[in-house]
């Protein structure tokens, strides 16, 4: 659970306030309270501490407060700092250092993020001291969340609308843009290897693990292109989509995407064998056995780390033993950058699980990244590939 210590300043907007905790609260965080003077002008503190299950702090120099959680206590406490809405004159005493009530000494205290969500009349978020003060917050490492067009509440149509509670708790929420702008190919899924018109070969990748990748790939920037074998979940949106279904198809529209890729990552289970041949009419049963002759299929993520200009190239390593020694020697032999190593065949993680857990090795060194949801794991993984690949371009 993320603590957020959210100020709510002195503008009409401060109605919407309420629902942004509630929406806070229903995604997890804790959220306290620190309204300024102007700001209970518009809303009660007894509504906000309705919602948010705390008392809402006031009071710069508040004895009972004071004890209970002083300025510094809850600057502390704070994971986040958010100011929904924020007027000018916040912005104003933020960007100058001024702190004479409680939320402009808290913003002095925090070493956690700040994000501000601006609402005003359009003439003052454009007049240019404003402006300039947005600046010297963004220059500060504030994120500026908003504010958005739209009609005001004084009649006047522009810039200065509070962004909506929904969208605050988005942004808050949103990762890093690690990958801002970077083309990234990743694969995911089995592969369906056909015997005849009725029967194939598979594996038990359920595609949740390179959909996660995905997934959280476009939310850290970057524009990603998902190669997916047959699975059941929905297509992601805001990514360009390839649905195959055999290892060689998978392989044809690999190759023809790598090129001016970034990054690649493999995730997909690929059949290592496809049946010889793929009989026409359905086999018939004969006899008590029955010998299956299979072909190696091309190993794809080892086509595209062979290539002249590959991109930044991540296998994956499914074991059910030995799993630093086989990581270690498909790391080797494919030619990858890296290579996140899972248990499979195991009671959690691996195939079709929600959680996994994962041992990242690179030329250089490894990682062990612990059982958790394979969103998060998909973040973490996410996280290391972007400092691998920075650490290898500025080498
Ligand atoms: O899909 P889920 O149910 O979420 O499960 C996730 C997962 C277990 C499938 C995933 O985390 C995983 O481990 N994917 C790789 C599975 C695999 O095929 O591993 P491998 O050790 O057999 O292959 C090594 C690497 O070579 C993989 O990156 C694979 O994509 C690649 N490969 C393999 C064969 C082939 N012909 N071409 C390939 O590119």
């Amino acid at each position: 659970m993320k603590n957020v210590l959210l100020g709510v300043t002195g503008g009409i907007a401060a109605y919407k306030s309420a629902e942004l905790i509630r929406l806070l609260r229903q995604q997890n965080y804790d959220v306290r309270v620190v309204m300024t003077d102007s700001a209970m002008e518009f809303i009660t503190p007894l509504t906000l501490q309705a919602l948010s299950g705390h008392a809402v702090h006031t009071k710069l120099l508040d004895a009972s407060e004071e004890n209970a959680m002083g300025h510094i206590n809850l600057a502390r406490w704070a994971d986040i700092l958010l100011i929904a809405p924020a007027t000018a004159s916040c912005i104003a005493k933020f960007a100058h250092g001024l702190a004479d009530d409680l939320l402009s000494t808290l913003y002095l205290a925090v070493q956690c993020p700040v994000y501000i969500a601006p609402a005003m009349n359009q003439a003052m978020w454009h007049k240019t001291v404003t402006q300039e003060n947005i600046a010297q917050l963004i220059m500060h490492q504030v994120t500026l969340i908003g504010p958005e067009a739209g009609s005001q509440a004084c009649g006047e149509i522009g810039l200065g609308r509070m962004t909506e509670a929904s969208d605050i708790v988005a942004a808050l929420d949103a990762p890093e843009q690690l990958l801002l702008n970077k083309k990234i190919l990743i694969t995911a899924g089995p592969t369906r290897e056909p015997l005849d018109p009725v029967r194939y070969i598979t594996n038990r990748s359920s595609g949740k693990m390179g959909y996660a990748l995905a997934i959280q790939a476009e939310k850290m920037g970057a524009q990603v292109t998902l190669v997916s074998g047959p699975v059941a979940l929905e297509k992601p949106s805001n990514i360009a989509f390839i649905s195959v279904e055999t290892a060689a198809e998978m392989y044809t529209v690999v190759m023809q995407q790598v090129s001016e890729q970034d990054m690649m990552i493999a995730a997909a289970a690929v059949a290592d064998y496809t049946p010889a041949t793929v009989q026409a009419d359905k086999i018939k049963k004969q006899g008590d056995e029955s010998i299956l002759a299979l072909q190696k299929t091309q190993d794809i993520v080892a086509s595209v780390a062979a290539l002249k200009d590959k991109p930044f190239t991540v296998g994956f390593a499914a074991e059910t033993k030995n799993l630093e020694h086989y990581a270690q020697e498909k790391l080797q032999r494919k030619n990858l950058d890296m290579i996140a190593a899972n248990w499979v065949g195991q009671a959690e993680g691996g195939f079709d699980s929600a959680l996994n857990a994962l041992q990242v090795y690179w030329p250089e060194g490894t990682k062990n990244l612990a059982m958790c949801s394979k969103n998060e794991l998909a973040n973490q993984l996410l996280t290391l590939i972007s400092e691998r690949y920075n650490a290898k371009n500025s080498a």
